[in-house]
């Protein structure tokens, strides 16, 4: 991973993060060449501070925060935490993504810019875990599943070049803001927590899909875009819906 990562932003993260975490051992040591086992220990480590820790976040507050927690029937609660659970397996699978990309990626510049929307992409992580918990409910299980095959297709996608990659994070954030407008329909009518989320996601998506096709990403091929996709989209959203 390039040494620069996550660094910029990392003061105003330690003094102002709104859930505590580890500090991120990847700010710390700028220059410094790192060995093929250094940067796979790394990686490592960054899997499971995402699917089991609590990765860095921005100074963002969580956008629920400030709603108050509305009465919801048992299958409306159920209902929520299962979509919810969808959303925050969406965010490990983000995270992935961004990671390798960021590991694989040929310029500096989009290596950065995929570091800084890792970080937006953390927040979305911790407000759908936030949530995830209130409602009563669990983590998918396959998360370190999701890490893994996201970051590998993001590697793979860096790795052919990065036209590519961003073609591919800009077609990615597309899905997901339709995704989420269908979840903003299936939210219970009362949920406005959740929905707070949601919304908050949706336009921080599209922003990423925006950045992403400004720094120069390709229009995918369409069998990538409307079947590959969507397809292994279905596969994650139907399973994570029960575990
Ligand atoms: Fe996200
Ligand atoms: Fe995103």
């Amino acid at each position: 991973m390039h040494p620069t990562v996550l660094q910029a932003p990392s003061s105003k993260l330690q003094a102002q993060d709104h859930l505590p975490h580890p500090t991120p051992h990847r700010m710390v040591t700028p220059m410094r060449h790192y060995s093929l086992l250094d940067r796979l220990l790394m990686e490592v480590d960054q899997s499971l501070r995402t699917v089991y820790g609590r990765p860095p976040v921005t100074a963002r507050a969580n956008p629920s925060d400030a709603i108050e927690e509305a009465e919801l029937s048992d299958p409306e609660r159920e209902l929520a935490g299962r979509l919810m659970r969808i959303n925050h397996a969406g965010e490990v699978s983000a995270q992935g993504l961004y990671q390798g990309q960021a590991l694989t990626a040929k310029r500096e510049d989009i290596r950065d810019q995929m570091q800084r929307s890792a970080m937006e992409e953390n927040d979305h992580l911790a407000w759908c875990e936030q949530r995830i918990a209130e409602l009563g409910t669990h983590k998918s299980q396959l998360s370190p599943f999701w890490y893994w095959g996201s970051f590998s297709l993001g590697a793979i996608a860096g790795a052919i070049g990065d036209k590519w990659s961003l073609g591919f994070v800009t077609e990615t954030e597309h899905q997901v803001v339709r995704h989420l407008e269908d979840h903003l329909q299936r939210l219970p009518e009362h949920d406005d927590k959740s929905r707070a989320v949601l919304e908050q996601m949706k336009e921080d998506e599209a922003h990423h899909a925006h950045v992403a096709l400004e720094a120069g990403g390709a229009e995918l091929p369409t069998p990538i875009k409307k079947l590959l996709m969507p397809l292994l989209s279905k596969v994650m959203t139907k399973t994570t819906y029960w575990i």
